[in-house]
């Protein structure tokens, strides 16, 4: 059957809707999921929320508003836009781009292993010691490189599985392929994740765990690394600064709302994960009331909370497990695979822009390089590895890419010429104000954001710690440099 859809109606959102899904499943994710609750409990409860939305409101709608607007001004890759503005710049944007594709490389390997424990779910097959189990069978950790040469096979088959799923959505016209996968997905994920939190405010000791996450230290708002913990929540949430939101921005025809879609985007995202928490914590509150354990033993975040804890919860909640266990896990993988949609798509821009390839081509071989690079972190050293090149990768690099953003376009392209793009069709308008946060706020907040945490890093590390991230950082860095030099086909 012949397609017979303009290139322009099959490279942009079919609808508002869409665009808003996309978004909402690029920042729902496993940040909502399984790093916010433990956020907002560790760094002070209910008091958090105060640098939780000033850091919404100094850098999260600011940054997206730039990020749309530059999108639907330019409709092209973050790194056309800045070798427009100079084309030296160009390489920072390759540097994003590629460095949101590394994100995906490990971000895969959890979804595997999220994967894993879904089917698991169905008959708690993790047994009685889900700790034990975790680190025997799928981690199979080593704190160093000695395992580097052994896989996980059960993490292997599944990662490579998720990048098989990956591929088959992205490979495909945008409103065949990413469009229609989160018009269903993002839905369907809400619904389930108020089933769970439904449910979970039916346990018993629930009240407890609800409220050990809200009660309030005041006193840690006058603690640097709680703003610091805030603006990073919103920085990784948000999926911010990452070309992402320039790219599917890029997708929109010409009539959209863009202020009044960053404050749905955000809302959706801040909703989600608060939420979420209560869910997580009355879950929590169960298990505290059931084992005698005080929730602070009991508490975590990351893979120990998703493999370990939550799994030796489902082992005492009865015969519901098997309803709320799967269906909780599906919730993990459904924000997994809209994110990981997210994460690739800057690169496949960029790249079939450039190099004029179909999208087709494009995302086939980024998926088959990504894939490549996700084996190191299915052998029996990837959970070592995993856990440096997040640190590495976020905490260094990913704020290093937003502050050049906003020195760059605050200061060297003018955000003002934004401005009748951002408000033509906006219910709500942005001005003066929100371009001294562009070119003042944000650069000073996020660069003494990026020190504190860069020395914080470097505090603790050992030597190959040192030597793994000094070869991640030649990874990108040389990748984007290659990309930038060879010529454009335009150029040819
Ligand atoms: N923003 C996505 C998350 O929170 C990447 O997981």
């Amino acid at each position: 059957m012949s397609d017979n859809r303009s290139e322009k109606d099959k490279n942009q959102w079919n609808s508002t809707f869409t665009f808003l899904m996309a978004m909402i499943g690029a920042a729902v994710g496993l940040g909502n999921i399984w790093r916010f609750s433990y956020v907002l409990y560790s760094n002070g409860g209910g008091a958090f929320f105060i640098p939780y939305f000033v850091a919404i409101f100094i850098m999260g709608i600011p940054f997206l508003i730039l990020e749309y607007g530059l999108g639907a001004t330019f409709k092209d890759s973050l790194s056309n836009i800045l070798k427009k503005i100079r084309p030296q710049l160009e390489v920072i944007g390759w540097i994003t781009a590629f460095l949101v594709f590394l994100v995906l490389t490990y971000y895969v390997v959890i979804m595997g292993w999220d994967l894993i424990y879904l089917i698991l779910s169905l008959f708690k097959g993790w047994g009685s010691n889900p700790d034990n189990f975790f680190m025997t069978n799928i981690v199979v950790g080593s704190n160093n490189l000695n395992g580097i040469t052994s896989f996980v096979i059960p993490t292997l088959l599944a990662t490579l599985f998720m990048w098989a799923v990956i591929w088959f959505i992205s490979h495909k016209a945008l409103d065949k392929g990413i469009s229609k996968v989160v018009n269903i997905l993002i839905p369907l994920l809400f619904i389930l994740m108020a089933i769970i939190v439904a449910y979970s405010l039916t346990l018993p000791g629930m009240f407890n765990g609800i409220s050990a996450l809200l009660n309030p230290n005041w006193n840690l708002l006058l603690d640097i690394n709680v703003w610091l913990a805030a603006f990073g929540q919103i920085i990784f949430s948000l999926s911010m600064g990452q070309a992402i939101a320039v790219t599917y921005a890029s997708y929109l025809p010409k009539n959209s709302r863009l202020v009044d879609n960053v404050l749905i985007v955000v809302a959706s995202n801040s909703g989600f994960e608060i939420f979420t928490a209560f869910g997580v914590f009355s879950i929590l509150g169960f298990m505290s009331f059931t084992s005698g354990m005080s929730i602070n033993e009991i508490a975590t975040s990351g893979t120990g909370l998703l493999f370990v804890v939550f799994p030796e919860i489902f082992n005492v909640m009865g015969d519901m497990a098997y309803i709320i266990g799967p269906i909780f896990f599906l919730c993990v993988l459904f924000a997994g695979i809209t994110s990981a949609l997210a994460f690739l798509e800057p690169m496949t821009l960029t790249l079939s822009r450039k190099f004029r390839l179909p999208r087709v081509r494009a995302v086939t071989m980024l998926c088959i390089f990504g894939a490549l690079l996700s084996i190191i972190y299915t052998t029996t050293s990837g959970n070592y590895l995993l856990t440096i090149a997040d640190a590495f990768i976020n905490q260094f690099g990913i704020i290093l890419a937003v502050i050049l953003q906003s020195l760059i376009f605050g200061w060297s392209y003018g955000v003002d010429k934004l401005l009748p793009v951002l408000n033509e069709y906006s219910t709500i308008k942005v001005g003066r104000k929100w371009e001294l946060v562009i070119k003042f706020i944000l650069p000073v907040f996020l660069a003494i954001m990026w020190i504190i945490g860069i020395v914080d890093l470097f505090k603790t590390q050992s030597m190959l710690d040192i030597i793994i991230q000094l070869i991640i950082a030649l990874l990108f860095i040389v990748v984007p440099l290659v990309l930038t030099i060879l010529p454009s086909r335009e150029d040819i």
